[in-house]
């Protein structure tokens, strides 16, 4: 019998998870065998049980956040080798997915950590940073904005507004926006995560919860220039609300959920929900660049990892932490599970 490992199972369609064991898989061309040593969730993976999305055949093991040790080398991969310490984009399939002890991993969309920054660290990076990179440059899912790793923007002092600057979505986004030199970077979030924020690079904060015409009236204080990119990282029917009534005139509403404006009539503003995996054929391209830039980002501090908080029982911890999520109980902070301390 094939090596095993421990696994968590999502059993089936809006079912429950559960520990089970599955093979360890082998590395095909241009992918890498991964010891798992931290996983990070993120908030698709319960929407996947609650609304049976994404994903086609059960038991389906989930999770996109991937942090461990190279174990095994695929053919044709020159760039890793067995040892090192990697951060990864999992994909909707159980042989590339984090909950799990061991999984594959493409090598276009893999990067090593630098030594000063620890596996949790890394784990909380991938999703989030990839929907941030695919919202700003994308042609197809983004504003396709010029990505700053393809030439030197210098100050756009365009501003932008990134709401919910907190999230993990949103922090990321932040630090690309000062990167790609917007000015000035407007954001909200609880007033507990204002210093956060203005750490990744926010230059103004405003209160999440003010209303949503005080808000607005708030933010075009700020600056006189049209605002012609506000980047929604909740996208909930509110927060769109106030980012489409602040977009100027052909400006463009970035989403991480489906639209709930309605398509505009004469002002041509666009709102479009993003997609933020690097695996469909249409962020191909732009993944492979920006994975080629993660390495130096993280160890220039470019890109600071989310705040992050270890979930107990390894594998089994997962199942509280998207509850957590769930339940809007997380705050400035990425949960993250260490798939080897399953019992
Ligand atoms: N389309 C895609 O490809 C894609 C990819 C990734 C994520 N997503 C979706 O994007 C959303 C965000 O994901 P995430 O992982 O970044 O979430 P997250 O980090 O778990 O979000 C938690 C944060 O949301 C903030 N928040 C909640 N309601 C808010 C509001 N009304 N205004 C401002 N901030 C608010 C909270 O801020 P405070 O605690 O400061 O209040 C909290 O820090 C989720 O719906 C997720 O499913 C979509």
């Amino acid at each position: 019998m094939s090596p095993q490992q421990k696994a968590l199972f999502l059993l089936q369609k809006q079912g429950d998870f559960e520990i089970g064991t599955r093979s360890i898989p082998s590395p095909g061309a241009g992918q890498l065998l991964v010891k798992v040593q931290s996983a990070a969730l993120n908030p698709v993976d319960y929407k996947i049980k609650e609304t049976g999305g994404f994903i086609t055949h059960y038991p389906a093991v989930l999770g996109a956040d991937i942090a461990g040790i190279v174990e095994e080398v695929g053919e044709g991969v020159e760039n890793f080798r067995k040892g090192d310490r990697v951060l990864a984009h999992g994909n909707f399939t159980n042989e590339l997915a984090a909950y799990q002890q061991y999984t594959l991993t493409i090598a276009s969309f893999t990067a090593k950590i630098p030594p000063s920054v620890s596996f949790d660290s890394a784990a909380t990076v991938p999703l989030g940073l990839d929907t941030a990179v695919v919202g700003l440059y994308g042609e197809k899912f983004g504003a396709g904005i010029t990505p700053p790793w393809t030439k030197s923007l210098g100050e756009l002092k365009t501003p932008i507004v990134v709401l919910g600057g907190s999230s993990s979505v949103g922090s990321y986004t932040i630090q690309l926006a000062r990167l790609s030199g917007f000015y000035p970077i407007i954001t909200t979030a609880s007033p507990s995560n204002e210093d956060l924020v203005r750490d990744f690079g926010a230059t103004h904060f405003f209160d999440r919860n003010l209303s949503g015409k005080q808000l607005t009236a708030a933010i075009r204080e700020v600056t006189d220039s049209p605002i012609g990119l506000v980047y929604d990282a909740i996208s909930l029917p509110e927060t769109q609300a106030i980012g489409w009534e602040l977009l100027a005139k052909n400006g463009t509403l970035v989403l991480t959920l489906p639209p709930s404006v309605k398509e505009d009539e004469g002002k041509g503003r666009k709102a479009f929900q993003t997609m933020g995996n690097p695996h469909v054929p249409e962020n191909k391209e732009l993944g492979r660049n920006s994975w080629a830039q993660v390495e130096k980002w993280l160890s220039e501090g470019t890109i600071q990892p989310n705040n992050y908080e270890i979930l107990p029982n390894g594998l089994e911890g997962i199942i509280g932490g998207l509850e957590r999520i769930r339940l809007g109980q997380v705050s400035g902070t990425k949960l993250v599970a260490h798939p080897q301390e399953t019992q």
